[in-house]
């Protein structure tokens, strides 16, 4: 009889590379393992070469890096997804992606169950399960890290025993990467209070401290040309990572909330993410009304909230994306950069929709705007705060009288 097929979200790493194994021997599965590119610099051949040796019946890859860019990346940088105001989301982007890639080859195989390496302690378990129940309810799930509550010292022991090759860097951090960035943790690093050291860093060098200058050019939000020089989005990301990353620009390392309630200390490194959001955030203010400004701000905290979360099927994520959409359309112009030992800062911006008129904000006597218009406005704008003050103040006279007869 034929054994049941599972398909496995593989990276190569120690947890997946485990899990291969533990499907087999625990499960008594056949397994498929399936490698989706986002653009993280691997060695695609190597990964499968690896999965076959640990023993899958069929292994398939998935170049997904323009598809993760243009459906995923993008609304991102619309909404300035910044998790907690600093994590660009790269690995929370990715995981609906696998997740949906996952499901579509277990039909195409006949697969009634599909596999992730999570742990039961992070964010992409809730990433992945809640993805694949959301496009294939009867679909199984297995999350043999998770379901046999394994640590990172016994799934070593396991690997080792099992003669499961593993690469160096897996012994020392656990990272996930794609094109928006790169996530390290583990290891000594899980000490919230020691500095990083160098050789964690993948995209991103230290030491040069020249001055660079950037020129981003949005088109209704959307990033398409750097420092004059047109390009699709996958180019232009890579062009910045390298560039940016060069000068040190992109390292984040914080306290993150994690969903399930846990505090952990993270480190991304994310050049192209920080430089683009920074950029697009100020074009923003230059082209948007103070309202829209205020209320996009709500509504990018919850789309970054609700994707940290796992919940990219969330209708309400595709609402806001509605609205965050119809904000872009004066989202046009450029923005330029000055880089330097690991700093940013936005020099410069125009945009033929700026609400940006130096006629009226100008000091000097080109001013075109009237001032003496401005006295009847700020007495009607603090007329209720005025009137409240002499209220309060009357009580407060009240209670000095009162107190005062009661002495
Ligand atoms: N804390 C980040 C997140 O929740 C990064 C997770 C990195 N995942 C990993 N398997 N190393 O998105």
């Amino acid at each position: 009889m034929s054994k049941d097929k599972v398909v496995l979200a593989y990276s190569g790493g120690l947890d997946t590379s485990v899990c291969i194994r533990y499907l087999q021997l625990r499960y008594n599965m056949d397994v498929i393992s399936l490698t989706v590119d986002c653009g993280q610099n691997d060695d695609f051949n190597g990964i499968e070469d690896r999965a076959k040796e640990i023993g899958v019946i069929k292994h398939v890859f998935e170049e997904c890096t323009e598809e993760f860019a243009q459906r995923y990346i993008i609304p991102s940088i619309k909404s300035n997804g910044l998790y907690e105001d600093k994590y660009p989301l790269a690995t929370a982007l990715a995981r609906p992606l696998i997740s949906a890639k996952l499901v579509e080859v277990a039909h195409r195989h006949g697969a009634s169950t599909v596999a992730h390496g999570c742990t039961g302690k992070g964010n992409d378990q809730i990433r992945f399960d809640a993805t694949i129940r959301a496009l294939d309810p009867q679909m199984k799930i297995l999350s043999p890290i998770r379901d046999m509550n394994l640590t990172r010292d016994l799934e070593l022991k396991f690997a080792i025993e099992q003669e499961i090759p593993i690469s160096l860097e897996a012994k020392k951090f656990s990272i996930d990467e794609n094109i928006w960035g790169r996530a390290i943790e583990g290891g000594i690093m899980e000490d919230a209070a020691f500095e990083p050291p160098q050789d964690a860093f993948g995209f991103v060098r230290f030491g040069d401290d020249k001055v660079e200058y950037m020129d981003i050019e949005f088109e209704e939000g959307v990033p398409i040309a750097v420092d004059s020089r047109a390009m699709g989005i996958i180019e232009l990301i890579r062009y910045i990572n390298h560039k940016a990353g060069s000068l040190g620009v992109g390292v984040v390392d914080h306290v993150e909330d994690r969903t399930v309630g846990i505090k952990s200390r993270e480190i991304y490194e994310a050049p192209a993410a920080i430089v683009l959001i920074e950029a697009h955030k100020d074009l923003e203010k230059m082209v948007l009304t103070a309202h829209e400004l205020r209320f996009k701000r709500n509504v990018d905290e919850q789309w970054g909230w609700l994707v940290y979360s796992g919940l990219w099927k969330e209708p309400l994520r595709s609402h806001l994306d509605k609205f965050i959409d119809s904000t872009q359309k004066r989202v046009c112009g450029k923005v330029r950069i000055r880089m330097q030992s690991g700093s940013l800062r936005v020099v410069g911006r125009e945009s033929k929709y700026s609400l940006y008129r130096n006629s009226l904000a100008t000091y000097t006597s080109e001013s075109t705007f009237d001032q003496t218009l401005a006295k009847g406005f700020v007495e009607l704008w603090a007329l209720q705060c005025s009137v409240a003050n002499s209220i309060d103040m009357a009580m407060r006279l009240d209670v000095d009288k009162k107190g005062g007869g009661n002495r």
